[in-house]
């Protein structure tokens, strides 16, 4: 019999559902919030009414497009959290809702578990490459950084993770002073390939173990701008692709550094990426390097980086399989649980 989830992510700011059927991909819709982009940031009052007014055409065109009928669904899959209590809400009070009308099954997806699995997620006529348990993750989102020994798909250990802002905190917030549109990530990125990654340097945390922080680099790179800008005030648009380089390259060597010590002690060469800011090329291109090195690299495909319901597809999948399902009475979080 197949076995058809239908996933709904509703974490942040994208509301999208996607079809996966016996771990294949068949659909997956996402709406973006452009609403956001005029106050530098996410607004969560504003994020949760977008997601009421985009659930259900995007389920519908998630349904649509992939050729099922919503009479064949097995269960449906949602994001519980971590996330903004108010997104969360919504994406969770329709996938029970839904699945209860339907007399189906619900299934909670942990979203940082469902950016990991995300490398599972097989496509009609794709070949598939994916991580052997056991793996190291370094998933590096907006809310999130961390070191995940992956052991399979239900059993994950954190090794590591920040102790204050994640990987695209700091480029959003350093790319906020510089005067980038929200969120920045991308854009520095994009600025970074026609700059010199050596032109400045900024401070470097010293954390003991495999934990990151980037509070101090944000801090350094304001003040460094500050500075400057003291001395020159065309200083930013004069030097925005170097400064975005070293930014960029700063950033990835605090991750990198924790990594690479995580390979070595846990003797694990199997290394995926996952979440957000494993988009950014200067990171992807930096994880292939230590292929030379002996390790695996799988980079996840750059649609299922960023949040996406087919990623909260598959790990529902691999949940119905261990007929691991929710009762209708369980809540929401918006704080880090593994
Ligand atoms: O995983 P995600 O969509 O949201 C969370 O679950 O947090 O990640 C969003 C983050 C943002 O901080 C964004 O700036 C960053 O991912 N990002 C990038 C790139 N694309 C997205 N950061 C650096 N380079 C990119 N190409």
């Amino acid at each position: 019999m197949d076995i058809t989830i239908l996933g709904i992510e509703s974490s942040c700011d994208d509301t999208s559902a996607a079809i996966i059927q016996n771990g294949v991909l068949l659909s997956n819709v996402i709406a973006n919030q452009s609403v956001h982009e005029m106050y530098g940031g996410v607004v969560p009052e504003l994020a949760s009414r977008a997601h009421q007014k985009n659930i259900i055409p995007v389920v519908s065109e998630a349904l649509r497009r992939s050729g099922i009928d919503k009479s064949q669904l097995s269960a449906v899959a949602f994001t519980r959290g971590p996330g903004l209590m108010g997104s969360l809400l919504v994406g969770t009070s329709f996938a029970k809702s839904f699945a209860q009308a339907l007399g189906i099954p619900i299934i909670d997806v942990n979203h940082l578990q469902a950016h990991i699995l995300a490398h599972f997620i097989k496509e009609p006529d794709v070949e598939p490459k994916h991580p052997k348990f056991p793996f190291i993750c370094l998933l590096v989102s907006g809310g999130n950084s961390q070191i995940v020994l992956v052991k399979s798909y239900n059993e994950m250990e954190i090794i590591g993770q920040t102790i204050d802002d994640a990987a695209g905190e700091a480029f959003d917030k350093c790319s906020k002073v510089m005067g980038l549109p929200y969120p920045g990530g991308p854009f520095v990125d994009k600025l970074a390939k026609q700059g010199n990654p050596m032109a400045f340097s900024f401070s470097k945390p010293h954390i003991a173990g495999y934990d990151y922080s980037f509070s101090g680099l944000k801090t350094s790179f304001l003040y460094f701008l500050r500075d400057k800008q003291a001395e020159n005030p065309n200083f930013i648009v004069e030097n925005k692709a170097d400064l975005c380089a070293s930014l960029q390259k700063t950033i990835i060597d605090i991750l990198m550094d924790k990594l690479v010590k995580a390979v070595k002690a846990l003797k694990v060469k199997e290394v995926a990426l996952a979440g957000g800011v494993s988009a950014n090329s200067g990171l992807r291109e930096r994880m292939l390097t230590y292929e030379r090195r002996g390790w695996n690299v799988y980079l996840p495909k750059p649609a299922f980086t960023t949040d996406n319901a087919a990623m909260v597809a598959i790990t529902g999948y691999y949940k119905f399989l261990d007929k691991d399902f929710c009762s209708v009475d369980l809540p929401p979080f918006s704080k880090v649980v593994i």
